[in-house]
């Protein structure tokens, strides 16, 4: 639709950290992360406040610049590449289609006064759609595979429920077929019965897309529905990783049983 992809084998890594780290003056928020993400592979990164989950995201998204260490991206052309050397127009397609990046606060992720219609159509014009009728038709299917009524096209999200935005967001950042989707606690701040609804969603989407996937959370439950493997941070370095039901079923750090018997603080 957007394009035609060229999709990496997928025994050849997407996404490669070597590393990591980031230092604000002599705090470490995170350091000497490692990993390789591959195609349609879904990663939780989960621990506690401050075990610096948000900011390895936001490395790993080229958001923030890294102090050590190096992040490698597959661009479509199967080339693998250091995402502090892109320019300016492979970092803007990065951002505009092939990453997806689900912010737990919807009011950082769309344009809160706009129509629901212009908030998804708008990342299909910043890709060169600029047919008002395929915009609108496609807009409007986008709505309908994330359960929003059709009805509420022209109505903005500010007008929506927490859980409508949500779904609205993810319209937005899936419309343009990304590749890989970075979410921070997509699932924070909702009811209970909301979050319910939105992970099947979620988990639904990924799968039938063959999505590759980031998402930070602190909690496990999304983790144990949405993922294939688990790092487990703290003091912001990765502390275990492994397949998501031996790290929850059987964490072998003293730290992560803590965490799975809930008795740290999220
Ligand atoms: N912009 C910043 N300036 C200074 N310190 C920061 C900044 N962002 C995060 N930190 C610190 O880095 C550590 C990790 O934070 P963060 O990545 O937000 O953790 P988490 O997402 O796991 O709660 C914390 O000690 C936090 O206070
Ligand atoms: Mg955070």
């Amino acid at each position: 639709m957007v394009e035609s992809k060229t999709v990496a084998p997928d025994d050849q890594p997407l996404l490669v950290a070597d590393n990591l780290g980031k230092n604000y003056g002599r705090l470490v928020a995170c350091r000497d992360v490692s990993f390789s993400l591959y195609p349609g592979e879904v990663l939780a990164i989960v621990g506690e406040s401050g075990s610096g989950k948000s900011t390895l995201l936001q490395l790993l998204s080229a958001q923030l610049a890294a102090s050590a260490g190096r992040v490698s991206y597959r661009m479509r052309d199967g080339v693998l590449r250091d995402l502090a050397e892109l320019g300016e127009a492979e970092r803007r397609f990065l951002f505009r289609t092939d990453w997806g990046y689900v912010h737990q606060d919807p009011a950082q992720g769309l344009r809160m006064a706009v129509s629901a219609g212009a908030n998804v159509g708008e990342r299909l014009m910043a890709v060169g759609w600029n047919h008002y009728g395929r915009i609108r038709d496609t807009a409007s299917s986008w709505l309908e595979r994330v359960e929003i009524d059709t009805g509420r096209i022209d109505d903005a999200p500010r007008t929506y429920s927490g859980g409508m935005r949500q779904r609205l967001q993810i319209a937005r950042n899936l419309v343009t077929e990304p590749r890989l989707v970075f979410m921070d606690e997509p699932t924070g701040g909702l009811d209970v019965s909301v979050q319910a609804r939105l992970l099947d969603l979620m988990r639904n989407l990924v799968s039938e897309l063959g999505l590759a996937a980031i998402v930070v959370t602190h909690d496990l439950a999304v983790a144990r529905l949405l993922s294939h493997r688990v790092m487990v941070m703290k003091g912001g370095r990765v502390i275990e990783t492994g397949l998501t039901d031996q790290v929850l079923d059987d964490p072998r750090e003293p730290y992560t049983q803590l965490l799975v018997s809930s008795i740290l603080p999220a």
